[in-house]
This record gives structure tokens, sequence and C-alpha cells, in this order.
């Protein structure tokens, strides 16, 4: 299981610090929460921001996007080469379209979705995708209640990749810790993001070793 730290539950004075602590605490990726205020009821970083991220960063980034204008926020963080830029299917007229764009500027794509949205209907696009983020949480803030029913749904995203021989990753965003983790792996998942699991902790690398199972 790789594990992606939400640096949304970091503390904001010293974020340059808490990004080199979940890197040298052995996480896979870093996980950065883009909310506009629109499509969440929750404002939080830009490309200034996150460019400071990138720099203290010694691992791969995993860009999540919670906005309107899904083009126009991947146009703003593509330069600075995350590996994954993830966007809500809820709030996209194109998906495959913003897909193959993605994909032209070397970056992974990736597809979210809420707790409510069907994994049916990613079943003409499941191949060209790179990754799916399965909120466990509606989006918008962290240290939220898991839903449990991501369960079901992960394991029904993994028979339908399986199915349409894809290789997508499944990843799962919201409420994470170590009571959920082995249900999360039994159904298939590949990627957890735990924000404040790890950071509300003074053992950042203790917690996400327990989810590397
Ligand atoms: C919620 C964000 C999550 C959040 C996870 O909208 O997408 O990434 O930070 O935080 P926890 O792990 O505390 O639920
Ligand atoms: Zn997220």
């Amino acid at each position: 299981m790789q594990v992606a730290p939400s640096i949304l539950s970091a503390d904001f004075g010293i974020l340059g610090d808490e990004v080199k602590a979940i890197c040298d605490g052995g996480c896979d990726l870093v996980h950065v929460d883009v909310m506009d205020g629109h499509f969440v009821p929750n404002l939080t970083i830009g490309p200034v921001v996150v460019e400071a991220v990138a720099k203290a960063s010694t691992k791969p980034l995993d860009v999540h996007l919670m906005v309107e204008n899904n083009t126009f926020f991947v146009n703003l963080f593509a330069p600075l080469k995350p590996k994954y830029i993830s966007f809500h299917l809820e709030e996209e007229k194109h998906p495959h379209r913003l897909i193959q764009h993605i994909r032209s500027l070397g970056i992974s794509p990736a597809i979210v979705l809420n707790p409510h949205s069907r994994v049916e209907d990613l079943e003409y696009i499941i191949n060209d995708l790179d990754m799916v983020l399965l909120m466990s949480v509606n989006p918008g803030f962290g240290g939220q209640k898991f839903i449990p029913s991501v369960i079901e749904k992960a394991a029904r995203l993994k028979e339908l990749i399986i199915q349409k021989n894809a290789s997508a990753l499944i990843e799962v965003d919201g409420g994470v810790n170590d009571k959920n983790i082995h249900a999360l792996k039994n159904a298939g998942v590949d990627v957890v993001v735990a924000g404040s699991y790890v950071y509300n902790s003074e053992d950042y690398a203790g917690k996400i070793r327990s989810l590397q199972i």
C-alpha cells in the first residue's frame, strides 16, 4: 500500500519542515489539496505555495483539484511537474478531453469520484486513466469520519479495472487510519491519502509505516 499524507493537516507556519518530515518519514507521495471556495466550501493553496511544497519535497506530488474550472487549474499547476493531477468527474463536462490534455503535459491523469458517484461512469475512460481516487469523505475538509461504503465501491472498481484489463491504481482519500486500512487493502486499494491520522500525531514515520501494509 502506498501512502500519500495530505499536507492539509500540516502546520502551515512551518510548511517546508512539515513536507520534509513526511518525506523523511518514508511516504510514497505528497498529497496536495487544491480547493477554490466554489466546488467545495473551503479555500486552500495556489501555485506559489505549491511551488514551495515541491521544493521541500523529495517525493512526487499528487495534486487533488477540488475546483470548478479544471482546465485553468491544470494549466496553473502543470509547470510544477506533479506526478498526478486528479480532477472531479462531477465538475467536468469533457473528462476524456481533459485526461488527454493532462497526459500531453507529461503528468499522470486521475479522476476523483465523490461518495455518491458511480464507478460504472468510468467504464469507457478507465483505460485512459493512471489512477482513480475514491472519496471516503465529502471533499472540503480534513479530519472527517470515514464513509464505509467506499470499501464496496473500491471492490467494484477493482472488478472493472480487471474486466477492462486497465492499469489504473485505486486511491482512497478521507478518514483513513489503522482501523480501516486492512479492509481497504482487501478491497484492492493501492494508495491511501492520510491527513489528520499522520499530522495529528507525534510520530509521522510510525503512522505512515502503519498504513504501508
Ligand atoms: C478532503 C481532502 C483530503 C483530506 C484528508 O477534501 O481531499 O485529502 O485532507 O484528510 P483526513 O485524512 O484527515 O480525512
Ligand atoms: Zn485530497
